[in-house]
């Protein structure tokens, strides 16, 4: 018999205006930028599902019509897809709201923060542990492994406490990240996971306690709520999710696990970028042709 999934809830903060692809986003929501031929939500909607996740919270702002749209029936294209007879196209388009999986949307009125939208979604989550995307950063799992959040439920299943996705970061970019520090536990395998004693959010290097930055993964028990809903403002005057952890570190274990895999910050143009061209060179229908075009190319 299947375990019954501990996690059933994802949580994707899609609020954020996108100003650093302006002018891109200026009348589309910057999660619904594509990487080759799909929108960066969809990658962080399809992780959450490979993970066993079937509640999937949206916390949007205005402008964000679009995401809702993208997971919801198109009845104009599908009819025209029937009556064309283009069936690939059609599964293809079906496919990206499977029966058993549910979505909400809340909305967050004004931009307090990551912490304050990850708030918005309490009453959705209700009291159990659940996931935090940041559809920002896209992550892709090893070859031939599994995807950076199924290795983060396994170990939460193991660890039982709240788990961040670390990778080490550059010291020149530490104040760009949620900053961890901590000891090392027993992983399984190869598997590297800290007890968390320490977390700063955008640390400048001085004062950085490593260079383990969070990635945009987190599975976090509920307790973090009451943390966030009674804490000051933090850095740029936001409520930030990463003061909420620093807080719920008083009363719970936190763990940061170094995921397997690679993770593009889709929020920067370089970032951006790279994932285009790393992606397209997998990619199935396009993955060839774009290849030899790269090296035909006097760079
Ligand atoms: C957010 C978090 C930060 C984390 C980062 C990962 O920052 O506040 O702790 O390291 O995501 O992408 P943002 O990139 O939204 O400024």
């Amino acid at each position: 018999m299947h375990k019954t999934p501990q996690i059933k809830t994802a949580v994707f903060p899609v609020a954020g205006l996108g100003t650093r692809f302006l002018p891109a986003t200026k009348a589309q929501p910057k999660e619904m930028m594509p990487i080759v031929d799909k929108p960066l939500i969809q990658y962080a909607v399809e992780e959450a599902y490979a993970a066993g996740i079937r509640h999937m919270v949206f916390v949007t702002g205005r402008n964000k019509r679009a995401i809702e749209d993208h997971f919801d029936t198109a009845y104009e294209l599908e009819s025209e897809l029937v009556a064309s007879h283009k069936d690939e196209l059609l599964t293809l388009v079906r496919s990206l709201q499977p029966q058993d999986m549910n979505l909400s949307f809340v909305r967050q009125p004004r931009s307090l923060g990551l912490g304050h939208a990850v708030l918005c979604a309490e009453h959705l989550v209700g009291n159990a542990p659940f996931a935090v995307l940041l559809a920002d950063d896209l992550m892709v799992g090893p070859t031939g492994g599994l995807p950076v959040l199924t290795q983060m439920v396994h170990a939460f299943e193991r660890l039982g406490g709240s788990l961040l996705a670390v990778q080490e970061v550059p010291l020149d970019q530490v104040r760009r990240y949620g900053i961890v520090a901590g000891e090392e536990v027993e992983g399984v395998g190869n598997e590297r996971v800290l007890k968390v004693n320490n977390i700063v959010e955008k640390p400048s290097p001085g004062t950085a306690p490593s260079r383990m930055g969070v990635a945009g993964r987190y599975i976090l028990t509920p307790g973090v709520f009451e943390q966030i809903r009674s804490q000051p403002q933090g850095v740029g005057g936001e409520i930030q999710l990463t003061d909420g952890i620093a807080r719920l570190m008083a009363t719970e274990a936190v763990y940061a696990l170094q995921y397997e895999g690679k993770r593009y910050d889709c929020g920067s143009k370089q970032g951006f970028l790279q994932a285009t061209v790393e992606l397209a060179l997998t990619h199935s229908e396009v993955g060839a042709d774009f290849r030899s075009y790269l090296r035909g190319l006097k760079i």
